[in-house]
């Protein structure tokens, strides 16, 4: 039982947001930092305001996507990922050295772009509408060679290398539909409580830029258009996406947690069923692969390729590695008759429900 969580939940349920950000939630806040000498003042935290952004629209292959708009990159990275997918050609066969080398060499261009040049559009220029255009993807693809990997440091420039997520999808009987992501960053945030409140903060800052050149908790190497600002929102990699089959009617609603892999997650779910055809289970089950541009290297989620594929691509000048765990996303798909829901295997504690 969580009686102080469950009297903070009531209180924003008849107060609203006020209630945290003016009224005694705020005062707990205040109180705690006052005893641990933190830095949040009542003042602050009456000063936030919400921000509307514009969802992200984008095509893949004739489907649209709806997604997380900056100061998330994810929207972004997932479209230019894709854009330069759907310029390289029809996929190769799920599992093969071809596929797992055109998605690395995608998204490693695709985070070079996000690690440099993204931020808060509120406090930095930000060249979304190229980033996102798809003759920009093409002259990318162009760069894509067939059969070697190029180093990271062969594009990135200026920039030299030196858990807790939640993501739900809903979707109710009308078809009207919900991705959320949301993040405290690290496993219990900050570590710190509110005693109280029943909550704790999170570790949000590191999704900055704290020191560039140095990696963050997720080994990103970003820009200085992710720096600190009084006021500023952090670059993240939250990724709430829906997608629109070529006729306009929902297909599917996704997202993940998991620090930058939450890019990788999502698009290669999208991925598995617009290019691979596959169900949602065997989409969400697939093996995974993920890569950031720095560290210059392509997860391979263990055991899921063949050593020969593992091989190859190692031939191919890819440093590759095997780990555990890319991401953990959850889904809906519109299947006919229906909806099917699934929650990825990699997660401890979460489920798929319909009522
Ligand atoms: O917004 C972001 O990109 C990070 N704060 C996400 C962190 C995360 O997914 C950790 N969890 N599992």
């Amino acid at each position: 039982m969580q009686p102080a969580l469950a009297h903070t939940i009531q209180l924003i349920a008849d107060s609203g947001a006020a209630a945290f950000y003016r009224g005694s939630i705020a005062d707990t806040i205040a109180a705690q930092m006052q005893r641990d000498g933190g830095l949040i003042t009542k003042e602050d935290l009456a000063r936030y305001r919400p921000d509307w952004r514009e969802p992200l629209r984008s095509t893949y292959r004739g489907y649209s996507l709806i997604s997380m708009p900056p100061s998330s990159s994810g929207g972004t990275t997932i479209t230019e990922t894709l854009n330069i997918l759907e310029a390289y050609g029809p996929a190769a066969r799920f599992g093969s050295a071809e596929r797992v080398h055109a998605v690395a060499s995608a998204s490693q261009r695709a985070f070079i772009d996000r690690n440099s040049k993204l931020g808060d559009p509120a406090f930095v220029k930000i060249p979304l509408a190229q980033l996102t255009s798809k003759s920009y993807a093409r002259a990318i693809a162009k760069t894509i060679s067939r059969d070697h990997a190029d180093p990271t440091s062969r594009f990135a420039s200026g920039i030299r290398e030196g858990n807790e997520t939640t993501h739900y999808s809903v979707v109710d009987r009308f078809g009207n539909a919900v991705a959320t992501t949301t993040t405290l960053n690290d496993l219990y945030g900050s570590g710190v409580y509110v005693r109280g409140a029943g909550f704790f903060l999170n570790d949000e800052m590191d999704d900055f830029t704290s020191k560039p050149g140095t990696p963050n908790m997720f080994g990103l190497i970003q820009g200085e258009a992710n720096a600190i600002a009084p006021g500023k929102r952090m670059l993240s990699a939250m990724s709430p996406t829906i997608v629109l089959d070529p006729k306009g009617q929902l297909l599917l609603i996704a997202g993940a947690r998991g620090g930058p892999r939450i890019i990788s997650a999502t698009s290669q779910v999208i991925l598995n069923i617009i290019d691979h055809r596959m169900s949602l289970a065997d989409a969400m089950n697939a093996p995974r692969i993920h890569h950031q541009s720095y560290p210059d290297s392509v997860q391979l989620e263990t055991g899921g390729f063949d050593s020969a594929v593992v091989a190859r691509l190692a031939r191919m000048g890819h440093f590759v590695y095997e780990k555990a765990g890319v991401a953990s996303a959850a889904a809906i798909m519109r299947v006919k008759g229906g909806y099917e829901g699934f929650d990825d295997r990699r997660t401890r504690g979460g489920a798929a429900v319909g009522y």
